[in-house]
């Protein structure tokens, strides 16, 4: 831990000749939203949030607060969903936001790869890509505010794991501030590069704690010509399980979404999301969207949905399902899947767990965890959602009705705990998506210990012997 000497004036004064006024904010009215996070499980408090417009000034900036022992929390869109973005509560850290870094460096059709600088938002890189006919393939629920720094110092996964991979995974090259303040540029655009240990990896994950991602070169994808999504009632995850193995077997490399949702869940969306409608029947037990997509305009998408939930109608796979029919339905679709987070938070108060398990699993592993939940907390709401397609169950419960929303929050390691439980007897992850921030640093020695801890430390303490990087987050 660094010295936490709250920053002085004559540091302040420093970054303003570098960052000017525009990009410095002292004022506790401006510096409150940078403070706490969007759960609001974190109220820290901040001295000043430094907004440096470029890679140069932020550099300049880091090297004064090396300098001067200041600690410094990264900032991009403040989505995160374990308080990784967040200062502490003595205000003896700097928050450093990437959100002046908004610029579209390149699109390379040819390369198909998008050069761009950290707080652009995801959605707005997605556009920038849809621009040149060519997709991103990330989506996340938060993707309107989200800013690609944080989306990459996070790997986010999101709702096309099961088809493009992690973040991680469209990583080509990154440029990197370091905690001393220098630059890394490793902005490459190579597909094969393989010259010693592959760094741009390092920091991919690492939340900030290592150093702070400027810009990043990251993979693009042809975009779909035909794109088929349906929203399908079922009976309980066992059969959300066979749906799924019944597109694999049809067309595995067409699936590029495959989600789950409960009953429960949804009836919080259309409780709470103004315009949410279910485009089926009546209500059921369980929901699985499902999206196929092709670069290819005569693919035969729509035919294949038809006759793939025919057949699983027939078997009683499938209650209901409603196929939509233009980019309106299709996006209505989504939305009553992106609003998840949101309904529970309008409902009251949830734990979070977001998990991993291998995709034959989930089914059991919801069946259990749900058992251990309601015979700790009787009352308790489970609501189980999430990435199915690649097996990230967001295992959320939701307070019982009535009860006090402070002393449900008191019960998160309770909770984390029981349903950890039931992840590590199927060998799964206790954090799939959302990282460790800190929220989970407990969890890290009885989920990675020995060697594994051991070595993390030791490459936090190369790169940031002095711990100035977002202390407090992702290690213990
Ligand atoms: C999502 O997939 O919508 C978020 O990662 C979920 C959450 O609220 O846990
Ligand atoms: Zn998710």
């Amino acid at each position: 831990m660094p010295d936490t000497a709250l920053p002085a004036t004559p540091l302040l004064d420093a970054i303003r000749a570098i960052v000017g006024d525009r990009g410095l904010l002292t004022e506790s009215s401006d510096t409150a939203p940078y403070s706490e996070d969007w759960r609001r499980l974190y109220q820290g408090r901040t001295s000043a949030v430094v907004r440096p417009g470029t890679t140069e000034e932020l550099a300049a900036v880091v090297r004064l607060c090396a300098a001067a022992g200041t600690a410094i929390v990264p900032q991009g869109g403040n989505t995160s969903m374990v308080g990784g973005a967040v200062p502490n509560e003595d205000g003896s850290e700097l928050v450093l936001s990437t959100a002046r870094l908004n610029r579209v460096r390149e699109i390379d059709t040819a390369d198909m790869t998008l050069t761009i600088e950290a707080g652009v938002t995801l959605k707005a890189a997605q556009l920038a890509a849809a621009d040149r006919g060519c997709l991103l393939p990330l989506s996340i629920s938060s993707e309107g505010t989200a800013q690609i720094g944080g989306v990459l110092a996070v790997n986010a996964g999101g709702n096309n794991t099961v088809r493009y991979g992690n973040a991680r995974d469209l990583v080509l090259g990154l440029e990197v501030v370091l905690p001393d303040g220098s630059v890394w540029n490793g902005l490459r655009r190579l597909r094969k590069d393989n010259t010693g240990y592959c760094l741009r990896q390092l920091f991919v994950g690492s939340e900030g704690t290592l150093g702070i991602i400027t810009a990043a070169v990251l993979k693009l994808v042809p975009q779909p010509k035909e794109i088929a999504v349906a929203l399908c009632g079922v009976e309980n995850p066992e059969a959300a399980l066979a749906l799924f193995s019944r597109f694999q077997a049809h067309d595995a490399a067409s699936i590029s979404a495959f989600e789950l949702m409960s009953g429960l869940g949804m009836s919080f969306v259309l409780k709470h999301i103004p315009g949410a409608v279910l485009p089926l029947e009546a209500p059921a037990p369980f929901y699985v969207l499902v999206e196929l997509a092709s670069p290819r305009p005569d693919a035969g998408l729509r035919g294949m949905l038809e006759s793939v939930l025919e057949q699983a109608l027939t078997e009683g796979t499938v209650l209901d399902a409603a196929i939509a029919e233009s980019d309106a339905q299709r996006a209505a679709i989504w939305k009553l899947r992106e609003e998840h987070s949101e309904a529970q938070k309008r409902e009251g108060a949830s734990v979070k767990n977001d998990v991993s398990v291998p995709v034959s699993k989930v089914p059991a592993f919801i069946g259990k965890a749900t058992a251990a939940c309601e015979a700790l907390l009787p009352g308790v709401r489970v609501v189980p959602f999430g990435h199915m397609g690649d097996g990230n169950i967001h295992f959320n419960l939701e307070q019982p009705v009535g009860s006090d929303a402070a002393w449900f929050l008191g019960q998160d390691h309770a909770i984390m705990d029981a349903v950890n439980d039931v992840v590590r007897e199927y060998d799964g992850s206790f954090s799939a998506e959302h990282g460790i921030g800190k929220l989970k640093p407990y969890m890290m020695p009885d989920w990675r210990g020995g060697a594994e801890l051991a070595l993390m430390q030791r490459i936090k303490a190369a790169i940031d012997p002095a711990g100035i990087m977002n202390p407090g987050k992702v290690l213990p």
